[in-house]
């Protein structure tokens, strides 16, 4: 196992999408996106959307959090906020000349429970006043086990919320001062009965594997804590240290005090052996499921899906995504909102969407995209002719190592990820990932894959 460690954990992307962001477009070309993406809408309406709604304020610093988010103590930010992004959301509607059928809405962060309940009702009443809600619609939020109050939970609820995601991270002391992020067991206890009393269906729990000062004593204290809630979801996420980008941010800690590659791994593997163990099944990277939650059934029938705001049921074509640093996706367009606040604002004054970046996806993204896809929804993919024989004999080069390692199996033309090279899903992605065997990053910008 160390060698196989050694060998793969380099820097790769965790594949939210294909192209990955450093590959978009460097001219991109306002006029043409929102051109694909009222086509792609036509296209796909009566399908419906997909809703990203990100909420960037916290209340205090994580310094493990590679989130985009803004700190604040000043709950007057909300109000301005929530207007900001009802004004955006009109701005699409616009170029919908329709009220457009809404399937799947998740609010993220940041934290969407700094948010009072009072504001969280009119952003979400203020959508669906511009939109057709379907009758599955699902809704689903983020939520901070030390600010998510039952007010939150309730409220949330009647506007038609049944899946809520609480951050728990670990539960050890020292890695909760040195991640600054105290929370006790009796907080995510409270909120989950909370949940489950209200009537959620889906109750999931973040934690995090390879976080500072993280041993094997705290990930499995952790998972034996986790366990007793029961939890329908668990993501067990691997830590991203991308210092570069989130600045001092994650910087309560020094580099020595993050597990290595090697100690990582024994994290995850042990990590995952006791979920295994207590009844959770790997629907996806990074991704645990009990056999009686919404997101097994569609792994196991093969209509899982993941975009940019995780694994998800939904078989939506099109995300939007409002908000600062939302990122959106027509499925043959990306497009990215500004990152910084006071500019969200003021474009939105202008009456302008405030995206500043974005990609128009070449047919050959697009096959990439759905083998990607596939790698990280079934474990699986097949390659087929809409990529010339060129490339697929490229790829399938680049993945005989990884087979001879026992990553992989290759039949025919279909790849099949094994129980050993789950860990190293990222690095099977990064063999499809032609941009970035045409142009190797000059400086590190993803994180490692281990
Ligand atoms: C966007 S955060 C919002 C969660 C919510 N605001 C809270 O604090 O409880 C969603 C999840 O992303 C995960 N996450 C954030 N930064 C991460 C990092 N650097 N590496 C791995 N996972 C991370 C955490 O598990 C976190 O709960």
């Amino acid at each position: 196992m160390e060698t196989l460690i050694q060998k793969y954990n380099v820097p790769g992307p965790r594949y939210t999408s294909y192209p990955t962001v450093p590959y978009w477009d460097t001219d991109f070309d306002y006029p043409h996106w929102e051109q694909t993406f009222k086509t792609a809408y036509h296209q796909n309406r009566e399908q419906g959307l997909s809703l990203y709604l990100h909420l960037p304020f916290c209340e205090s610093m994580c310094t493990f959090c590679g989130c985009h988010k803004r700190i604040t103590k000043n709950h007057a930010v909300e109000h301005p906020y929530v207007q900001a992004v009802l004004k955006e959301w009109r701005l699409y509607c616009r170029l919908f000349d329709e009220k457009p059928l809404v399937r799947e809405l998740h609010l993220g962060g940041g934290t969407p429970t700094f948010f009072s309940p009072k504001n969280l009702e009119d952003l979400i009443n203020g959508i669906f006043s511009l939109a057709q809600k379907s009758s599955d619609c699902d809704l689903s939020f983020e939520g901070h086990p030390n600010n998510t109050t039952r007010e939150h939970l309730q409220k949330l609820y009647d506007l038609g919320f049944r899946r809520v995601s609480f951050g728990v991270q670990d539960y050890s002391d020292r890695v909760q001062q040195a991640i600054n992020r105290v929370q006790p067991y009796s907080n995510v206890a409270r909120v989950t009965i909370w949940a489950r009393d209200i009537g959620y269906t889906s109750v999931g729990h973040d934690i995090i594997f390879g976080l500072p000062l993280q041993g094997v004593e705290d990930v499995v204290d952790t998972i034996e804590k986790t366990r007793t809630l029961r939890p329908d979801r668990i993501a067990f996420y691997s830590y991203a240290h991308v210092p570069w980008i989130k600045g001092n941010g994650q910087r309560g800690f020094k580099d020595d005090d993050i597990p290595k590659d090697g100690e990582k791994k024994i994290l995850y593997e042990i990590g995952k052996k006791l979920l295994e163990l207590h009844g959770y099944v790997e629907i996806g990277m990074d991704h645990f499921a009990l056999p009686s939650d919404a997101l097994y059934a569609a792994f196991r029938s093969g209509t899982l899906h993941r975009n940019f705001m995780g694994y998800g049921t939904s078989q939506t074509k099109m995300l939007i995504g409002l908000g600062v640093s939302a990122i959106g996706d027509s499925w043959q367009a990306f497009a990215q909102n500004t990152k910084d606040l006071e500019d969200y604002h003021q474009l939105l004054e202008w009456d302008r969407l405030p995206v500043v970046k974005g990609h128009l996806l070449t047919p050959e993204d697009v096959a990439i995209r759905g083998y990607i896809l596939d790698l990280m929804c079934r474990f699986q993919t097949t390659l087929t002719d809409s990529l010339p024989l060129s490339q697929q004999k490229e790829i399938v080069e680049a993945l005989r190592p990884m087979e001879a390692d026992g990553l992989l199996s290759i039949e025919n033309d279909t790849v099949f990820v094994t129980e050993s090279g789950r860990g190293f899903v990222r690095n099977i992605c990064m063999a499809f990932d032609l941009r970035m065997k045409r142009r190797l990053p000059g400086t590190q910008l993803f994180s490692m894959t281990v």
